[in-house]
């Protein structure tokens, strides 16, 4: 899909459709032509209405904000995706006409026209190719042509990071191995300018007593891979380093999983998956930062070699680790990966993963929890991402669930002892293997949640929604705005 920015008046743009969003629900607007019809077709200005006979399609929107402009979009592209339309105008003046609602227009159809049909054979054509946005006003006055383009473009990067990311996680655990992932990597740091990748294979695991990690592999026939992807333009200003769970598969080890909940865990690689997307938009929006993805990739399965509830691991850190449940096996990658990060020196720390069902149950299915011991970067995170339209809570670390986590035989248990706070005994595991230096700068994401869904919501399809990219991308956006 194109997205084109004009300066003319809307009435003179050539499209097959008009888009008019409707926020003011008493249709005070010189855009509504069909108030009449409206009536007759008992639209009240929710949802979507096509109007035939003038050629337009009315979306309402409750306020004018990013998100609901992301919505609005996908609802239009909803409702006309499999008529003949191939051009649709919009004016700029519905939405306020400053750089971010063009952005999250732009945004929207894109991330509501995304499909995975790879595996269908047959497929519904889609005919809309061109969205024309006008700049004109309501009052003639026109917002600047380059701030529009602007948003036009970030908006597609930002978007096809996050489809990008859907790809990944949507592929199937028999294709989308531990080296299709380093394959994808490689791939990637070729199509990027300042990208470069590097692959490590079990034996350099091994030597860097990457136990915990090699344990969780061990029953696979897939062999694991560390990937270690670098963006770093000239003068970089700061540091970051992304590490993300790359659980190609995970079975639950022989803490097998019950059937119904093992099905979608081909997900569980979407951490590492969002770290390759914002790879990819953080180079492609030439961001002025140095950052690096450590990506943990391996599958969790079942076998005469597994690794077994009762074993105790030395991990990358040192520290040692009970495996009280093979299922709880992100947190174990994680922790050499985060051990391995770490001597990178970075100046912010961020991991991202499908960390916990707990926090699914916690949270709800929309939404990623944010935890870290500096209370301020965790707020501040959360406001800088609002935008991107990914929802976030801030869960909190007290002294009595770090109780929970302790071992009689190790350094720590790869489980809590109480069954209540999951998500945030895990966020307390990973806080184990991070430096006393590195304590305030380090963010912990679990986005089991919303990562994958079984059915649509907003504009996510059923399957992957890329969660992690978006929320990351506006957060470092912000950051590089304020240099
Ligand atoms: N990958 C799962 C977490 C998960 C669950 C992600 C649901 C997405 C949706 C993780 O490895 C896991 O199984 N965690 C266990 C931990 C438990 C054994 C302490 C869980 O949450 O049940
Ligand atoms: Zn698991
Ligand atoms: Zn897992």
């Amino acid at each position: 899909m194109k997205f084109q920015i004009t300066d003319k008046n809307i009435g003179s743009v050539k499209a097959d459709c008009e888009l008019v969003f409707i926020i003011d629900k008493n249709f005070e607007n010189k855009f509504i032509k069909d108030k009449e019809a409206f009536e007759f077709l008992g639209f009240d200005g929710e949802g979507a209405q096509l109007v035939q006979s003038s050629n337009t399609i009315y979306v309402g929107i409750p306020k004018l904000e990013a998100d609901e402009l992301r919505l609005g979009a996908s609802k239009a592209y909803g409702a006309i995706k499999n008529l003949k339309i191939k051009s649709l105008k919009v004016a700029s003046y519905h939405v306020g006409c400053d750089r971010l609602s063009i952005q999250s227009i732009v945004e929207g159809f894109l991330l509501g026209s995304y499909e995975f049909n790879k595996y269908k054979s047959k497929n519904k054509p889609v005919s809309l190719e061109e969205v024309i946005i006008s700049t004109q006003e309501l009052n003639d006055v026109k917002i600047d042509l380059d701030k529009a383009k602007k948003g036009v473009k970030q908006g597609e990067i930002i978007a096809s990071a996050t489809n990008f990311s859907k790809d990944i996680v949507n592929e199937i655990p028999e294709i989308y191995t531990p080296l299709k992932m380093a394959k994808d990597a490689k791939d990637l740091a070729k199509e990027l300018k300042n990208v470069t990748c590097k692959v490590y294979d079990e034996k350099f695991l091994e030597k860097e007593k990457m136990n915990a990690f090699l344990a969780v592999n061990r029953a696979s026939a897939n062999p694991p891979r560390l990937i270690h992807l670098t963006y770093k333009p000239k003068d970089a200003k700061k540091r970051i380093v992304f590490v993300g769970k790359g659980l190609t598969y995970d079975s639950g080890g022989l803490s097998l999983k019950p059937a119904d909940y093992m099905l979608t865990m081909k997900s569980d690689k979407s951490g590492a998956a969002a770290a390759m997307g914002i790879i990819k938009g953080a180079s492609e929006l030439n961001l002025p930062f140095e950052i690096h993805a450590i990506l943990g990739a391996t599958e969790n399965m079942i076998g005469g070699n597994a690794y077994k509830p009762d074993d105790v691991l030395i991990s990358r850190s040192g520290v040692t680790i009970e495996v009280r449940n093979t299922d709880a096996e992100g947190r174990l990658v994680l922790a050499d990966c985060l051990s391995f990060a770490q001597d990178l020196k970075p100046d912010l720390l961020i991991d991202m993963a499908t960390l916990t069902g707990a926090c699914v149950v916690g949270l709800g299915e929309y939404t990623s929890a944010i935890m870290g011991n500096n209370e301020e970067l965790k707020h501040e995170f959360k406001t800088k991402s609002k935008a991107s339209g990914e929802l976030t809570t801030v869960l909190e670390f007290n002294p009595h669930l770090r109780e929970l986590v302790k071992s009689q035989i190790a350094d720590i248990s790869n489980t809590a002892s109480s069954r209540y706070g999951g998500a945030i005994t895990a966020g307390i595991f990973l806080d184990k293997f991070i430096k006393d230096e590195y304590k305030d700068i380090w963010i912990h994401q679990d986005i089991a949640g919303p990562a994958y869904t079984e059915k649509a919501w907003g504009y996510n399809q059923s399957g992957a929604t890329g969660a992690g990219v978006r929320m990351n991308l506006y957060y470092l956006n912000a950051m590089a705005k304020e240099l």
